[in-house]
């Protein structure tokens, strides 16, 4: 609602202005898309979509569902319009409600609103990776959000080698399952399940009594192959290069199943523990899974109720005062000088409150104050005959007189 409505635009403005600058075009997805699309992106075990996912039967009882993020929509955009023909690589942001039927609490809700930006196609440089990090930074920056902090992780890809042998990704997960045999009675029953259905997660524990025992669980840092490694490496030094601060987190492994490589996340300040505001990562084989071509692909989604709600903690969430001028009027010639001098200043980008009847002087002006206004401008036959107004500054109380020729010069230099 209004005022809080000013402060969503701003911030949505600025992501315009930043990814804007870095070349990203936006895109409107449709809320919801056959249900198919989101098992095979995201993971059918993901706990997305194996629980959280609104999902219904259409008329032709095929299942869709509200769509829980943006990136396996775009995907198939990319795919459905033939991008791959474009310039590559494909930037492509988006801004709009995604749904999740998770425990609601302060920061996490049913309906929530992400601004997402996708990198698609192209190669898989770290320069790339790199670069839309340092971009999310530069976000957050310029909305003067304070305490934003950058973790960043590597797990490596998921395929197998000639041979067949595990390696990298998979020859970790094989390690993990074992070590965590070796401790399952010390965990909690989700984790325990875990170590059967997706290992990796329970290194996302938040159990305070599992932590020191993950501590010493193999980190996947000594399971990278060469490859994935060397990618890390020069991405942290692109990092560094661009004076991106970041701290490493082996533990930082996502929710979602179409991550390789590079994986990231944002915390903020004033959140309580859903503190991440931003998380996002590289997923190179996602398009071709999806029927498209094989495309490297990488992006993020900002969590914007969460950043919102940050910004207000942090005292960066004020918004203007609700109108620039309350033109207080009575008289019916002052009728007639009050709606010309509106028309000017609104076509000035003024925002002028014009009450539609007259008003008695000492009402207007409360009605002015109620609604946050920063200069009333008097208007009463005396000031229509001598082309004398009076213009009064509501936060002091002082007055100036002023010609009607430079009513708009001045309040648009006061404003
Ligand atoms: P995600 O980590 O699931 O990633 O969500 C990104 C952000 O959305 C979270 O960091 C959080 O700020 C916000 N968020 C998630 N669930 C909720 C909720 N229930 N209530 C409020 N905020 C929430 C993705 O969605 C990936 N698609 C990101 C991505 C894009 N990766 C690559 N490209």
């Amino acid at each position: 609602m209004p005022p809080e409505t000013e402060l969503w635009n701003r911030v949505e403005q600025t992501a315009r202005e930043v990814f804007g600058t870095h070349g990203f075009g936006e895109i409107r997805l449709p809320v919801f898309e056959p249900t198919e699309l989101f098992a095979r992106a995201v993971g059918g075990e993901t706990d997305i979509v194996s629980k959280e996912m609104y999902s219904f039967e259409d008329r032709d009882e095929t299942s869709v569902s509200l769509r829980p993020e943006a990136t396996a929509g775009i995907c198939r955009a990319y795919i459905e319009h033939g991008m791959a023909q474009w310039p590559q690589p494909v930037k492509l942001c988006c801004f709009g409600p995604m749904f999740r039927r998770e425990r609601p609490q302060k920061g996490r809700y049913r309906q929530f609103y992400q601004i997402d930006a996708e990198v698609l196609g192209g190669s898989d440089t770290p320069g790339i990776d790199s670069e839309v990090i340092e971009m999310v930074m530069v976000f957050f920056e310029r909305l003067g959000l304070p305490g934003v902090q950058l973790e960043i992780n590597s797990i490596g890809h998921s395929g197998t080698d000639t041979d067949g042998k595990l390696v990298c990704r998979r020859a970790y997960v094989e390690a993990l399952r074992v070590a965590l045999e070796k401790v399952k009675d010390q965990l909690g029953a989700d984790s325990q399940r875990r170590v059967e259905t997706n290992p990796l997660r329970v290194l996302d524990s938040k159990l305070e009594h599992e932590q020191a025992v993950i501590e010493t669980l193999p980190r996947i840092g000594e399971y990278l192959c060469a490859d994935c490694a060397k990618h890390y490496a020069e991405m942290k030094r692109l990092l560094d290069l661009r004076g991106v601060k970041y701290r490493e987190n082996w533990r930082l492994v996502r929710g979602l199943d179409y991550y390789m490589r590079t994986t990231f996340e944002i915390t903020a300040p004033g959140l309580g523990s859903q503190n991440a505001v931003c998380g996002g990562g590289r997923y190179d084989g996602l398009i071709e899974l999806l029927g498209g071509p094989p495309t490297k692909g990488i992006g993020f989604a900002i969590g914007e109720d969460r950043l919102i709600l940050s910004l207000q903690e942090a005292g960066k969430g004020g918004v203007a005062a609700g109108r620039d001028v309350y033109i207080a009027w009575m008289g019916e010639k002052a009728q007639a000088t009050a709606i010309a001098a509106a028309q000017k200043l609104r076509a000035a980008g003024l925002r002028v409150e014009l009450p539609a009847t007259q008003q008695k002087f000492g009402k207007a002006l409360g009605q002015a104050d109620k609604l946050g206004a920063r200069y009333a401008l008097i208007l009463g036959d005396e000031e229509v005959a001598s082309g004398q107004w009076t213009v009064k500054a509501l936060a002091d109380g002082s007055q100036e007189k002023i010609n009607e020729a430079e009513l708009v010069e001045l309040l648009k230099k006061k404003v």
